[in-house]
């Protein structure tokens, strides 16, 4: 869409545009809501509703009865029940070259300590949807697809009508989860794409979209209509082991009645698994149903227990990814999008072009070094060529992420193409968006005021990992940001809604279209059940820069309450202040003296700045403590302290959503009964029985917090031979010290 300027739009021409808007919206509306088949990216959507806002307050006697900006989508029609997965449903880490599988083999080798070459077991990685099967006595009881990891979606019914899942199993332990895949085979794909046109109906834009629409179904006898298959390839949780290896465990779940694929086989170390990687990727046209990789697995199933688990993925498993697939065509547009924290994104608009099954017709810029043919350290990167509106480009996809250019064909750019000159000002606010130095990303400065970042950050707040509060998703926080009755700016507004609308008795939300009775009275149902959330949601959903959610769970662990967060954040403020005036310094000093690059200098310059004049030890101590944490580094302290500066207006906000809650809960410990659940421990000198990742990872399961450095706060420090400062800052804490057998003994393990 060439989108004019709204002043120099005719009222016909606006009334026509707006006509077109509205019937392109309800089409992404249903695509996406009712067809699990998206015709639309999430942004082209936004810039459809934005494009539709923005003519409706040019022209607001245009505005239409049926104006997508009154809706809030389907959403919140009635779905399917939650389902809690026992274990959680986890994904795979990738690998995207031999050598990323040779480091992986090295990384389980050495994170075991294990001498000499590992089995591990190579299968096609399928794409489908994954599924949860659980059998109690024998008996399938309940079906559920992957959700989030935790919380999956109830499809027992649907699932029933596959006929590669058994109802039954002779000899099942009494409780049993299957997981594999359900996928769909190319001729039954193009088979049901047939009838889907003869009848008039929409077609799938490939077997996973159409195994997803079939298997989201609220009609089961759809789904049994549709020819779904299924592939066993995993478990949750057991009430006794399958087996000793993986291999042995896939063999059992095929005695039970399950599908498993022929293509699995045991390979005794990274050569053979690349050769079957190989093997795998030859037969791949052949296969009659999609793959996009090859899994490998850790064979040993007690090495696999040792291995754990990182946040989401384990340690034992990657998936080998086959190359994207590639394809060519013309850069139509550049567009800018404002992120939640201000950050701008180069967006290539694309004339539309089928990437693997995939109709692409975005892809991301990444920043403007990106764009001029720069990588972040200012290197060239493909030859220093640009990528320019009106190029002609290569695009790929690699699995499931956002399209990517790789090149771009100099042959074929048009005379009139302009090197492309990023915006210096936000295009949402007018406010200047700079780039801090050493940051590839230009970022607008206009914070809370920049609507971008206020809506933005609102669907961060209410996302799926964040707040979750059903029926409230980035449509409708969309559609409130905006809204004159009901407006919500700030995530303290959610909780207000309720109290608002019924302080309005004249234009009542459920009377509004897009809305009913019972919608609103299970939104307002399900914010109030979001009074009461857990630390580590509450922080990742504040959509503070670099706080991510495993950033997120290291502090809800560490702190353990808000008030012990927020007491710590107000007095290590002066601290973080310190660090970038240090940060500046340094950097300044390394511009000056850039050719000489002294380190001692750069050290002494912030030395300087820190002992200028002494912080009040409180201040030191609480800033030494966050970055105590295993994994916060000074970066992340840096942007949490300083967001949640006391006084600020991000601290006004976040203090108003506080006042909201009910009750903020803390993590649970791990493993409550063990004896190390709560301690904060440290780790130094070589340890003999396990390696140093494991001890840490094994501690963490445990429910202790494992630190980086000791402090006050430390209660433990584990002393292989050759401790040194650790040792020494133990004793002035008077932290209490033990080696590593007597860890051993504490946590009742022998080690091996
Ligand atoms: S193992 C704990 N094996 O890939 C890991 N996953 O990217 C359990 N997938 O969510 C997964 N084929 O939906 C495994 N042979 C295979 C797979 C497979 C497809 C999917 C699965 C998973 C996703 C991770």
């Amino acid at each position: 869409m060439d989108a004019k300027d709204p002043d120099q739009l005719s009222p016909g021409e606006a009334q026509a545009e707006l006509a077109a808007l509205a019937q392109a919206i309800s089409a992404a509306n249903s695509a996406y809501h009712t067809d699990d088949a998206p015709v639309i990216s999430d942004a082209e959507y936004d810039a459809l509703k934005r494009r539709n806002s923005l003519l409706e307050q040019h022209f607001p006697q245009l505005k239409r009865q049926d104006s997508p900006s009154e809706q809030v989508g389907a959403a919140l029609a009635e779905g399917f029940g939650k389902v809690p997965h026992r274990v959680a449903m986890l994904s795979l880490e990738n690998a995207f070259d031999d050598a990323d599988v040779t480091d992986f083999d090295e990384r389980v080798r050495s994170f075991l300590n294990h001498q000499g070459a590992l089995s591990y077991t190579a299968e096609p990685k399928i794409d489908g949807l994954s599924l949860s099967l659980r059998y109690e006595q024998g008996v399938l009881v309940q079906a559920a697809t992957r959700g989030d990891g935790a919380t999956g979606e109830n499809v027992t019914a649907n699932a029933r009508t596959i006929p590669d899942i058994p109802q039954t199993i002779a000899g099942a332990p009494e409780v049993l989860e299957v997981r594999g895949e359900v996928y769909m085979s190319h001729a039954d794909f193009a088979a049901l794409n047939a009838r889907q046109l003869a009848a008039g109906e929409k077609v799938f834009a490939n077997p996973r979209n159409a195994a997803a629409g079939s298997l989201r179904q609220l009609d089961a006898s759809i789904t049994a209509a549709r020819p779904l298959k299924f592939f066993a390839y995993a478990w949750g949780e057991l009430s006794q082991p399958l087996a000793a290896t993986q291999s042995a465990a896939i063999a059992q779940l095929a005695a039970f009645g399950f599908q498993t694929n022929p293509l699995t086989v045991l390979c005794a170390g990274p050569d053979e698994m690349l050769a079957q990687y190989r093997l795998i990727g030859e037969r791949r046209a052949s296969l009659g149903y999609d793959i996009d990789g090859v899994v490998y697995k850790v064979d040993d199933l007690a090495l696999q227990a040792r291995l754990g688990f990182r946040s989401t993925t384990p340690r034992w498993a990657i998936a080998h990814k086959f190359p994207a697939e590639l394809a060519w065509t013309w850069i139509e547009a550049i567009d800018i999008q404002v992120g939640r924290t201000g950050a701008l994104s180069p967006v290539a608009r694309l004339t539309p072009v089928t990437v693997g099954g995939v109709v692409v017709s975005n892809a991301t810029l990444h920043n403007e070094d990106y764009i001029q043919g720069r990588n972040s350290a200012g290197e060239e990167i493909r030859g220093g060529r640009d990528f320019r509106i009106g190029d002609f480009v290569q695009v790929y996809r690699a699995g499931d992420v956002i399209p990517k250019l790789a090149d771009v064909d100099l042959t074929k750019r048009p005379d009139t193409a302009q090197p492309y000159h990023f915006p210096e000002t936000c295009p949402q606010c007018g406010s200047p968006a700079i780039r801090a130095p050493g940051d590839s990303v230009r970022r607008c400065t206009g914070g809370l005021i920049c609507p971008a970042q206020g809506v933005e950050r609102l669907k961060h707040f209410v996302s799926r990992n964040a707040f979750d509060i059903e029926g409230l998703g980035a449509k409708q926080v969309e559609m409130f940001y905006h809204d004159d009755l009901l407006p919500v700016k700030t995530p303290a507004d959610i909780f207000t809604l309720e109290e608002r609308d019924n302080a309005n008795p004249l234009q009542k939300l459920k009377n509004r279209d897009g809305f009913g009775e019972t919608s609103v009275k299970k939104l307002w149902a399900a914010i109030e059940e979001r009074r009461r959330i857990s630390l580590e949601r509450l922080l990742f959903g504040l959509g503070i820069r670099d706080v991510g959610e495993g950033a997120a769970r290291d502090l809800a662990r560490y702190y353990h309450s808000w008030t012990a967060l927020i007491g710590a954040v107000d007095l290590a403020h002066p601290a973080a202040l310190r660090q970038i005036a240090a940060d500046e310094a340094e950097a300044q000093e390394r511009a000056e003296a850039s050719h000489q690059g002294r380190r001692a200098q750069l050290a002494k310059v912030r030395a300087a700045i820190w002992e200028a004049d002494p912080l009040p030890s409180e201040t030191t101590a609480a800033w030494s403590d966050l970055l105590s944490i295993d994994g916060i580094g000074a970066v992340l302290a840096v942007s949490l302290v300083t967001s949640l500066a006391p006084g600020g207006h991000e601290r006004e906000a976040v203090d108003a959503l506080i006042a909201q809650l009910r009750e903020i809960t803390p993590p649970p410990a791990r493993a409550s009964a063990s004896p190390v659940a709560g301690l904060t421990v440290v780790f130094t000198g070589s340890l003999e029985k396990m390696t140093r990742a494991e001890a840490k990872a094994r501690a963490e399961a445990l429910g202790a917090k494992v630190a980086g450095s000791v402090s006050a706060k430390t209660d433990l420090l584990v002393a292989g031979p050759g401790a040194g400062s650790k040792a020494k800052d133990a004793e002035k804490h008077g932290v209490k010290m033990i080696d590593e057998d007597a860890w051993l003994a504490l946590i009742g393990s022998s080690g091996a």
